[in-house]
Order: structure tokens, then C-alpha cells, then sequence
């Protein structure tokens, strides 16, 4: 096992009604609140009432940045900073999925040492203070409730990437599987692919760390029980907080002590490009990504392939190749795509994918990537 430092400061409450708990934490925080929310479904369904009722009844008053896009842009960041400026926030609610959640970190961080966004992503500066964050979480996928990264596109720089740091771990975060009941079947497939895909970015880091190997294949192996029920019973509470906590736990460290890297992420790295390049939901990409990955990186991570085939079926013999058709085979039966073109996209444009690569040069912490890889990988995309 390699040396780890243990470290997650969120607070997190999961369960029915856990709404409810959010006055009794903000008795320190300041006056005026930045409520982000995206596209509208929070108001749709309701969601949105009930947080400003809390908020209200502690005497709040709210400043509401709305509209934030699934894969969220750094423009839209640097919006709601004019906004948080203009009318001095003390404090921050994330209400949403990812993109809100993932937007309002950076914000945070923006806002609170007064620096520009991509700036702060691209690590030109170094952010050293936060106001808090207290989130709200809608959907079930990227782990980003109790996390310290952010992923923002920007058209500009034609990139799509990531930031972590350790104050933009939310203060407190509100998990209630009830407020998942609404989001559709694809988009709750979407986080499905996306949860298995972080348990997977996991295994593939350095390092000898047999306990996390083994969260890694019971987070998937109860995301395999789950699924199929899930998707045909959307409304279901017990299914919808098993998601919900299985999301959570895939990204939140638990699967990641003793490693030597923070994770491979090669293939997010990769497929992060389709999302930048047509705004595919990031969960589609993933599908279709991992596959190929594995199959194009074999030979590097046989070992690897085959350890994971063993943990999930018992079986000391497993091939490389089966282990891949494994979530090959889950990603087809819960309807995901899983090869390029399901995603309405064409021979010329795995070309231009393969153009962003080479100017990109994405790659794994752990698992290296070449241009001979990259060339191997859109062969099996
Ligand atoms: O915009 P609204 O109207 O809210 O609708 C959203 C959006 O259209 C909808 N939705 C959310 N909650 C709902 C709901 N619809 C009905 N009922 C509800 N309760 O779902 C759509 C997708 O939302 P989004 O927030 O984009 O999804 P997700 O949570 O999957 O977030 C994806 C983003 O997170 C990044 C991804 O790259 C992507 O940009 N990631 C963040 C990570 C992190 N911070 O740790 C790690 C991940 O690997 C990932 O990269
Ligand atoms: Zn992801």
C-alpha cells in the first residue's frame, strides 16, 4: 500500500426531507445568498420553491443566476461572478446537477479572490480563500456533491477541462433521492455510465490499494443490481437512493486511498473532446469512450483487465476481453450508446476528434497516452 492522506470536509445529508436541515446551518453565513440553478427544471418540479422557502425563513435575501447549460461554459461562470460582485453575496447555493454545482465552485472561487475563472482553471493563479457552498443536489452522476473538482468548457481555447482544489469541497450538501424522481430515463442512464465510469478511472490508477480495488467492484457490482430495475421504475425510492449514494461514493475518495495517482482519467480526458466539439451529454461519451479505451490500451493494462474480471465475477480465469465485454454488455442492455455513431456522428468527424486530440494531447495520470494510441482508440470507437 503507498502513503494517503485522508480528506473530505463536506457535510453531507442524505435521506427524505433532508431540506429541511438547511436553515439550521445558516445562521453564520451572511445575509445575502447567490442562488445558481440551470435550465429550468428546478422550477419545473418544484425544487426551486422549496429551497427559497428555507431561505427566506432564515431571512435571506436571494440573488438568482439562472439558465446554466448541461457542460457548462466559463462564460456563463463569469456572468454570475458580475453578478455576486455587484450585489456583494455572502454565500453560495448550488441547486442541480453537475453543470450548476461544478459552475458555482468556480464562481466561488472567482468571486471570493477576485480573479478570472480560467484563469484559476488553468492554474495561472492560485485561489487561497472561498465564501461557502452549500449544494443541492438534483441528479445523481458526477460525485461532485462531495468533491473538490469542476469541469468548464471554453469555446474560446476550443478546451474542456477540470479543477480541483481543496476549498471547493461544498460546505454542506442536501442528497435527497426524491428530487432525482423527475430527471428522465436517458439522463438516468447518463449518470448510471458516469458513476461506473469514475469507479473505473479509479482501478486504473497506480499503485497497490487492494481495499479501494474492492469499493471500486461493489460500488459497480450494486450499480449492475440496480440499474435495470431503476430504469424501468423511475420513481422508485429505495432504487433511487442506491443510485444516488453509488454516485456519490464513486468520486468522493473512497475508492481512492492507497493509490499512487489521483485517478487515470485518460478516458474522460478523451471523451470530453466529443462533448466540446457537439455538446454530447458527458455520460454518452463515456459509454462509447471506455470501450474503446480498454480494448485500444490492452496492452498496457491486461493485468489490470483481468484482476477487475475476477473481482466482479469470482472467477480466477477471466480474459482481458472479457472484462471489457462485461460493460460493453451493461451499457447496451440499459440502452447506452456505445460506438461512435450512435451519437449522430460520422467518419469525417471522428477525423476532427482526432485533429482536437493532437492539439490537445490529452492523456491518463496513470495510464499514458501516445499519438499511436489515440490513433488505435478512434479505430475502436
Ligand atoms: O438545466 P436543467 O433544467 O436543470 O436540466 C438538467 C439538464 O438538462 C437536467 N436535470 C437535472 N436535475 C433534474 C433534471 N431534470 C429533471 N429532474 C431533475 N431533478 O439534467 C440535465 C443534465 O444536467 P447536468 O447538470 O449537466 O448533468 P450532470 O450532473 O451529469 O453534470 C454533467 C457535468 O458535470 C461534469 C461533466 O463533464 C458535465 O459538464 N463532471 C463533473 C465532475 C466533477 N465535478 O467531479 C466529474 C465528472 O466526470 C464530470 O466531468
Ligand atoms: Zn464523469
Amino acid at each position: 500500500m503507498e502513503n494517503f492522506t485522508a480528506y473530505n470536509p463536506t457535510i453531507l445529508h442524505f435521506g427524505k426531507n433532508v431540506i429541511d436541515k438547511l436553515p439550521a446551518h445558516l445562521d453564520k453565513v451572511g445575509k445575502n445568498v447567490l442562488l445558481l440553478t440551470g435550465q429550468g427544471s428546478v422550477k419545473k418540479y418544484g425544487y426551486f420553491y422549496q429551497v427559497v422557502e428555507k431561505l427566506q425563513q432564515t431571512g435571506k435575501n436571494i440573488i438568482e443566476f439562472s439558465g446554466i447549460k448541461p457542460n457548462p461554459i466559463v462564460d456563463d461562470a463569469e456572468k454570475a461572478v458580475k453578478l455576486a460582485q455587484q450585489h456583494q453575496v455572502d454565500f453560495i447555493v448550488a441547486l442541480g446537477g453537475g453543470s450548476v454545482i461544478d459552475t458555482a465552485k468556480m464562481v466561488n472561487m472567482a468571486y471570493a479572490n477576485n480573479q478570472p475563472v480560467w484563469d484559476i482553471m488553468k492554474r495561472q493563479v492560485n485561489p487561497v480563500k472561498k465564501v461557502a457552498l452549500f449544494v443541492i443536489l438534483t441528479l445523481a452522476a458526477t460525485g461532485t456533491e462531495m468533491n473538490g473538482a469542476a469541469v468548464l468548457q471554453n469555446h474560446q481555447t476550443q478546451e474542456k477541462i477540470g479543477y480541483f482544489s481543496q476549498l471547493m469541497y461544498p460546505d454542506v450538501s442536501f442528497l435527497d433521492p426524491e428530487f432525482t424522481f423527475t430527471v428522465p430515463k436517458n439522463q438516468t442512464v447518463n449518470g448510471i455510465i458516469d458513476l461506473i465510469a469514475h469507479s473505473l478511472e479509479a482501478f486504473f490508477s497506480g499503485g497497490n490499494a487492494p481495499l479501494s480495488d474492492r469499493f471500486v467492484a461493489s460500488n459497480i457490482l450494486e450499480t449492475f443490481d440496480y440499474a435495470p430495475a431503476l430504469l424501468n421504475d423511475l420513481t422508485n425510492y429505495d432504487l433511487r437512493a442506491r443510485m444516488m449514494w453509488t454516485a456519490t461514493v464513486a468520486e468522493n475518495g473512497t475508492t481512492m486511498h492507497a493509490r499512487t495517482t489521483a485517478g487515470d482519467w485518460g478516458t474522460h480526458a478523451l471523451a470530453h473532446h466529443i462533448s466540446l466539439l457537439w455538446d454530447t451529454p458527458h455520460g454518452q461519451t463515456l459509454s462509447v469512450m471506455f470501450p474503446a479505451w480498454m480494448k485500444a490500451m490492452s496492452y498496457k493494462i491486461a493485468p489490470q483487465l483481468k484482476y477487475l474480471g475476477t473481482l466482479l465475477t469470482g472467477k480466477s480465469n477471466i480474459k482481458p476481453e472479457e472484462t471489457i465485454q462485461i460493460f460493453e454488455d451493461f451499457f447496451v442492455n440499459i440502452g447506452a450508446p456505445v460506438k461512435f455513431e450512435q451519437l449522430g456522428l460520422s467518419n469525417q468527424d471522428k477525423q476532427k476528434l482526432l485533429n482536437l486530440w493532437h492539439k490537445n494531447k490529452p492523456t491518463g495520470l496513470n495510464v499514458t497516452l501516445n499519438e499511436n494510441d489515440y490513433q488505435n482508440i478512434i479505430s475502436f470507437l
